[in-house]
């Protein structure tokens, strides 16, 4: 893959004359969906699969993006000074989000940058390609203008830059895992304090498996905001009884006392979810640490039936994938990973299942739907890196 980004910087920019490779890993959830932006707790894994960057300094304050993932959009050029999240230039708002806030938060990146980036993400998967790009824009302006910033500051400038910048209300899972992920571990990580512990993932004959759904995305950063909402709306009504900062702070026992007072049963049902979730988090890196790798399946199959009847962020494309799922010999457990609204499954398959695994859940699939789903055996890797 580094020859392969060089080249295509050179297909860019002419030659690969002081350029440096750069790589960020893309993620995946095993566990603890939508609780990261309600006090939670999430269970997610960095995956060998990520974006690779060639990256050279300029002398001015240009910048000139490629993606060799988008070839048709050819060199895109904008400048350090940008402040703008344009729209009709894609991916490069990513990079130049994560610059407007390192500036914003007195950084010194003064001069511009000549970039080439290609990714072996599937593109809008759910595996959080963006986020991949954000934190290795943040990792190679560390490393090329030496600045004084851990990998964890790197995430929250990825997640500030997607909240403000791009204008989508995420959680800080998806840039802290990129930024911070141990190869052959998953991240235990309480969002509400940043405490994280790095447990070992030995799934005990059994493999990662991704099934992409293929389905587009339309709206689905609006109702990625709503659902945020419905649960701080939740908070709202239950803090005239009891102050609380998060949902989550909340167990399922003093939950369930006090639902009635949220008063939109939407809202109830957005919060039910995030409050269990984030016990059967906690559940999953104890059955997780002590080997139990069929109670963790159970608790992602779990999972799934609360995305789907409360939260309401699957859909009939990932219902399939996970409903067949469950049905195949070998599987441990399924669940839809990220978002929602389309996007990825994750489920655990005994090593000697998968092959069938993977051709019967694509035949029912394809079949259901009308199009192909994409299946990826996945390994957990590293945080980023320089090649
Ligand atoms: C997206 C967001 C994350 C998280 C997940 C859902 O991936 O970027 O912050 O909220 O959805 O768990």
């Amino acid at each position: 893959m580094k020859q392969q980004v060089l080249e295509a910087f050179k297909t860019a920019y002419g030659d690969t004359d002081g350029a440096w490779v750069f790589f960020a890993p893309g993620r995946v959830n095993l566990i603890g969906e939508h609780t990261d932006y309600n006090g939670g707790h999430v269970f997610p894994c960095a995956l060998t699969i990520g974006t690779y960057a060639a990256v050279r300094k300029r002398e001015d304050t240009k910048c000139r993006f490629y993606s060799a993932n988008f070839p048709e959009t050819g060199v895109v050029e904008r400048d350090i000074n940008d402040t703008e999240n344009d729209e009709t230039k894609g991916f490069t708002n990513y990079s130049l989000g994560v610059i407007y806030t390192l500036k914003f938060r007195g950084y010194n990146i003064d001069k511009g940058l000549d970039i080439a980036y290609l990714g072996n993400i599937p593109n809008s998967s759910g595996l959080s390609s963006s986020a991949s790009v954000e934190v290795l824009t943040g990792y190679f302006l560390k490393v090329l203008f030496d600045l004084d910033i851990s990998n964890q500051d790197i995430a929250l400038v990825g997640q500030e830059a997607e909240n403000d910048f791009i204008g989508v209300s995420c959680g800080i899972m998806d840039q802290f895992i990129i930024a911070m992920g141990k190869k052959g571990h998953a991240t235990f990580l309480d969002t509400a304090t940043l405490d994280f512990k790095y447990v070992p993932v030995d799934l005990k004959g059994a493999k990662l498996v991704i099934a992409c759904s293929n389905k587009k995305r339309g709206l689905a950063d609006s109702k990625y905001n709503m659902r945020r909402m419905e649960c701080e709306e939740a908070v709202a009504d239950l803090s005239h009884i009891k102050q609380i900062n998060h949902i989550c702070d909340l167990n399922t026992f003093e939950f369930d006392q006090l639902k009635p007072y949220i008063k939109r049963e939407v809202c109830r049902k957005r919060a039910a979810h995030a409050v269990y979730e984030n016990q059967r988090t906690i559940k999953a890196k104890a059955a997780l640490e002590n080997g139990d790798i069929e109670y963790f399946g159970k608790l992602m199959n779990e999972s799934h039936r609360s995305l789907r009847d409360d939260y309401e962020v699957t859909g009939k494309e990932l219902d399939t994938l996970v409903e067949t799922a469950w049905k195949q010999e070998g599987v441990i457990g399924s669940r839809m990973t990220g978002a929602g609204f389309g996007g990825c499954t994750v489920s655990i398959v005994k090593d000697d299942c998968v092959d069938s695994f993977i051709e019967m859940v694509g035949r029912i699939y394809e079949a259901t739907i009308g199009y192909k789903a994409d299946f990826y055996v996945v390994e957990i890797g590293g945080g980023p890196t320089e090649l």
